[in-house]
């Protein structure tokens, strides 16, 4: 059974570190599950890894339902948060509030939502509504990059103390956890201090309650690029690459597929089908003639 939100919280008071790593369809989510990972995150960095947009900035409802369901299929164990997609929820309260209840219907226990004081009324609305969220502050890419590209927060008094006020409101307006995306280390284990609720850092220093990963960073299925904070715990991509590259190989050279890939007919059934196939290819040979 998945953690419950209080659950989640506990593990701050208990000083137990939360796990969290992002998942997008149902084998990503079997693959946290089976290994205890708390928080399934259905991030709109779905957008990026699972279809190939530059950045999370097109990623739609429609596209965030797609991988919602799929983790809700694979996942039993893990706590499932949806990330809502620019444009969802900025306009209009009751379009956001009516987006929100779609991913919970889908069988997602909680939404994550970009911003700072701008969606107090959205996280005020949504827990009275019950319905749990997860604010996320720093470095938020959704917005940021249209302004500044992905550049560390929270480097000058001003812009930490930035932070800190929006982690202090957002925890009022009622989220039950908080994404610190790219804060410098010292910053966020101020606002880490204090607050209630469990901070979850990407970037942020070893400090926060909880860390996230995007799963194909951690699993190395990019070659290309690896951000400073990513840890790869295995080179993903250039091990499918050979793999990839060793069946093109036995394809060309037959040894795929061997013996043990194929199914056989009876001998019995075999002989009967060779006696009829001779008769049809003697009957195709005579109306050839005719
Ligand atoms: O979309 C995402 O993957 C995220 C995490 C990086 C926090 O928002």
């Amino acid at each position: 059974m998945s953690p419950s939100i209080r659950e989640i919280q506990q593990k701050k008071k208990n000083s137990e570190k939360i796990s969290v790593l992002t998942a997008y369809d149902f084998t990503s989510a079997k693959i946290c599950d089976e290994a205890g990972i708390d928080i399934a995150l259905v991030g709109d960095s779905a957008g990026m890894v699972m279809i190939g947009y530059p950045n999370t900035i097109s990623v739609t409802m429609d596209e965030m339902m797609v991988f919602c369901r799929s983790v809700v299929n694979g996942s039993k164990k893990s706590l499932i948060v949806a990330d809502m997609p620019f444009g969802s929820y900025q306009f209009d309260l009751t379009l956001a509030v009516a987006n929100a209840v779609k991913l919970i219907k889908l069988g997602c226990h909680a939404v994550k939502i970009e911003g700072g004081i701008e969606v107090v009324p959205l996280i005020q609305r949504l827990t009275e509504y019950g319905i749990p969220v997860m604010g996320h502050i720093g470095l938020k890419p959704q917005t940021t990059i249209l302004w500044e590209g992905y550049k560390v927060q929270g480097k000058t008094c001003d812009s930490a103390l930035e932070l800190y006020n929006q982690a202090l409101e957002l925890e009022k307006a009622g989220a039950f956890s908080l994404v610190l995306e790219l804060v410098t280390k010292q910053v966020s284990e101020e606002v880490t201090r204090a607050l209630t609720i469990p901070t979850i850092g990407i970037g942020s220093g070893p400090n926060c309650d909880g860390q996230v990963l995007v799963y194909h960073d951690l699993l190395g299925l990019f070659a290309s690029f690896k951000p400073k904070f990513v840890k790869r715990y295995l080179e993903s991509f250039s091990l499918n690459v050979e793999a990839v590259k060793k069946y093109k190989f036995e394809i060309s050279t037959s040894v795929f597929p061997g013996e043990e890939h194929s199914f056989s007919i009876s001998n019995e059934e075999l002989s009967k089908f060779t006696k009829y196939l001779s008769i049809l290819k003697d009957k195709h040979h005579i109306e050839n003639k005719i």
